[in-house]
């Protein structure tokens, strides 16, 4: 079916990149580049990492010869064709970051450039959508974490690729990354296969930080729990376990490790502080997080550690929440 070209397709893509990373000269830049963010063979063997050419049609050329259909070239977007006919490589001159459905087939590729401060292309590209890859329902580490997520009855989210593998690589091996988009219920859903528990790993830049509060509450919703911990300012959970090394990182997690809500009412009454009007807005924000908690009790012990941050009477918390909730019906 055309679906099954689809997987075909891509694996030999990822195939000819890894065969490229390990065994054409060109490779060894790829292979320095990631000695030089402090990944193991072993990792990105385990990880199939691999390499494109700094060149226009190699994959494209290679996949021809080799009788692949230009057709499923083209809807996994693995071959650009141009207005005037011309083929051309998506991915050119990038470390490839396969990324596997839950049963290990190739659905896309994440793809880093190697300059360091490049404004003309982007840092990573992605495969766009096709048949075979719903981003909305994948999570790059899936396939490697999930048993690692059920046994520990938790999951690691962290944003990129590098987060995941250099978790993977320091022996925590229950991590998976959102890519850069917000999360989507299809993400969370499948994670709920394996753990009712996230712990979220934040980039430690604040503009991060706010842009994946939504992205929590969309957790909440769905029913499971959810951790936070953020990171120095600066550093994303990639730098940090390279810094501290993988011991002190894992202590750094289990200490820093704060429910969500907590995290939330924290952060929010410290930016209120002394301003009534920012406080009353800041409340409301935190109640319509307790809110998305469908069980009962839960939502109760957060009602009270709530009350207890922001120094205001628990009946007037739930209150609000009633007047939410009337509002709705
Ligand atoms: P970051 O900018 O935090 O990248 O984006 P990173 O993973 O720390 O990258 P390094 O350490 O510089 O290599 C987080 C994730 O957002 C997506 C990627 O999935 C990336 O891993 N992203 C980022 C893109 O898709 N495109 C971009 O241009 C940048
Ligand atoms: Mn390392
Ligand atoms: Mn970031
Ligand atoms: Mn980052
Ligand atoms: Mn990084």
């Amino acid at each position: 079916s055309e679906r099954d070209s689809l997987y075909i397709v891509s694996d030999f893509a990822s195939k000819h990149y890894q065969q490229l990373l390990h065994s054409h000269e060109e490779g060894a830049i790829g292979q320095s580049y990631l000695k030089e963010r402090g990944l193991s063979n072993n990792t990105i063997k385990k990880f199939e990492l691999g390499y494109s050419l700094d060149a226009w049609s190699d994959l494209t050329d290679a996949a021809l010869k080799a009788g692949y259909k230009q057709k499923y070239l083209e809807a996994t977007g693995l071959t650009i064709v141009k207005e005037d006919g011309k083929k051309y490589d998506r991915f050119r001159g990038r470390v490839m970051f396969p990324i596997h459905n839950i049963s290990g087939r190739v659905i896309g590729f994440g793809a880093r450039t190697l300059k360091s401060n490049d404004k003309k292309s982007p840092k990573y590209l992605n495969s766009p959508e096709s048949e075979i890859y719903h981003k909305s329902n994948v999570l790059y580490g899936m396939y490697q974490a999930r048993q690692a997520i059920r046994m520990q009855d938790n999951c690691y989210m962290v944003e990129g690729y590098l987060d995941v593998l250099s978790l993977h690589q320091g022996g925590i091996e229950n991590v998976v990354a959102s890519s850069g988009t917000s999360l989507t219920e299809g993400q969370i859903k499948l994670i709920a296969r394996y753990t009712q528990n996230i712990t979220v790993l934040y980039d430690g830049d604040a503009a991060g930080i706010k842009a994946s509060l939504r992205g929590i509450d969309l957790i909440l919703e769905n029913g499971l729990n959810v951790n936070v911990v953020t990171f120095p300012a600066g550093e994303d959970p990639d730098s940090y376990i390279h810094k501290v090394g993988d011991e002190k990182f894992k202590a750094y997690v289990s200490e820093h490790a704060q429910d969500f809500i907590s995290f939330k009412t924290s952060l929010y009454a410290e930016e209120s502080k002394g301003n009534p009007v920012k406080k009353a807005e800041a409340i409301r924000e935190i109640v319509t997080s307790i809110s998305k908690i469908p069980d009962p009790i839960k939502r109760s012990v957060f009602f009270q550690s709530c009350s207890l941050i922001f120094d205001i009477d628990e009946q007037l918390l739930i209150s609000e929440y009633n007047k939410m909730h009337l509002q709705e019906r």
